[in-house]
């Protein structure tokens, strides 16, 4: 029997594959750089971060319209049923799109219509947390999130994401206290390029549940108390860490040593069009790399229904 998966750190706008992206260029009638699919995942080959986030943002100039954004999403769900997810909590990052002059509205609507239809067709939950660019003003997250709120979109949390180093979270206490204040859930990328104190700066000074990455919190014993202690959770990404160089291989990758420090790690995808593939591939690679056994399996599962933001009784359902 396949494992209950939850994933919970996915970037909707990361899982624009090569295909899909043709088509809308076709579409939309927008001229691409790339020749062809080959041309184009060619590209796919990143020094850094910065590299990768250099072609997401790029990429995205295909998706324009509603129904744009609605099959985006719908691509998404069909290929995270097949790799067993029953519930998804999904990142949306509203400014790759308003800042090419997307309207906020049209964006967030065509993802709603797919999540809005995801139980009856994929049999998956999901929650929807919009993600704001860090290496933007925090002004405009601000007034983006104020915009949200007015127009009474159902949004489940905010989260924090793009480059990281120079940009830690102290700078966006002011949208992560309006969140909390409207009963919004908190997560923020921390400790992925970043250094060990901008985790601590998500936990103390925004107050986030959830730290997306964290693995450089392997460097600050102090940290790692903090987040057994307080059973945190990490939204770890395989193979985002390898192909954007945070580590050298996937044998280098230090999932077994976080499970065995008794941290709350569970398995996730980040970006899957881009880094190699979904969920399942990221658990199979894992499996054959560290021969983690049905227990260790079973074990991320586990963490990453504990780790999401389903009640007790829904969690238990899916136990
Ligand atoms: N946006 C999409 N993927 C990301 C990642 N891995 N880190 C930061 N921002 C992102
Ligand atoms: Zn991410």
């Amino acid at each position: 029997m396949k494992l209950p998966l939850v994933e919970l750190h996915l970037h909707i706008e990361g899982t624009l594959e090569p295909e899909l992206l043709f088509e809308l260029a076709e579409r939309n009638a927008v001229t691409l750089p790339w020749a062809s699919l080959d041309e184009l995942r060619a590209q796919y080959d990143f020094a850094d971060l910065q590299s990768f986030l250099d072609l997401y943002y790029r990429a995205l100039d295909v998706v324009r319209e509603r129904i744009d954004f609605a099959d985006l999403t719908r691509a998404y769900l069909a290929r995270a049923r097949t790799a067993g997810v029953r519930h998804a909590e999904i990142f949306f990052d509203p400014q790759a799109h308003t800042s090419r002059g997307v309207p906020l509205g049209t964006a967030l609507a065509g993802v709603r219509d797919a999540l809005d239809r995801s139980v009856d067709e994929w049999g998956i939950t999901t929650k929807l947390i919009v993600t704001f660019l860090r290496d933007r003003p925090a002004d405009e997250a601000l007034q983006i999130l104020r915009e949200i709120l007015a127009d009474g979109v159902a949004i489940d949390g905010i989260g924090l994401d793009s480059a990281e180093v120079g940009y830690p979270p102290a700078l966006f206490t002011e949208v992560f206290d309006l969140a909390r204040a409207h009963g919004l859930r908190l997560v923020a990328h921390a400790g992925e390029e970043g250094p060990p104190d901008y985790v601590w700066q998500a936990l103390d000074l925004l107050g986030v549940e959830r730290i997306d990455h964290g693995i450089r919190s392997l460097e600050d014993e102090a940290l790692l108390d903090r987040l057994v202690r307080d059973r945190v959770p990490l939204t770890v990404c395989p193979f985002s860490n390898v192909r954007l160089r945070v580590i050298d291989t996937l044998a280098d990758h230090p999932i077994v040593r976080m499970l065995d420090r008794g941290l709350l790690a569970c398995i996730n995808s980040d970006d899957p069009a881009y880094f190699g593939g979904y969920i399942d591939d990221n658990l199979a690679a894992l499996d054959a790399e560290f021969d983690l056994g049905p227990d260790r399996l079973a074990l991320l599962a586990r963490n990453g229904i504990e780790a999401s933001f389903l009640t007790p009784a829904e969690k238990a359902a899916l136990l």
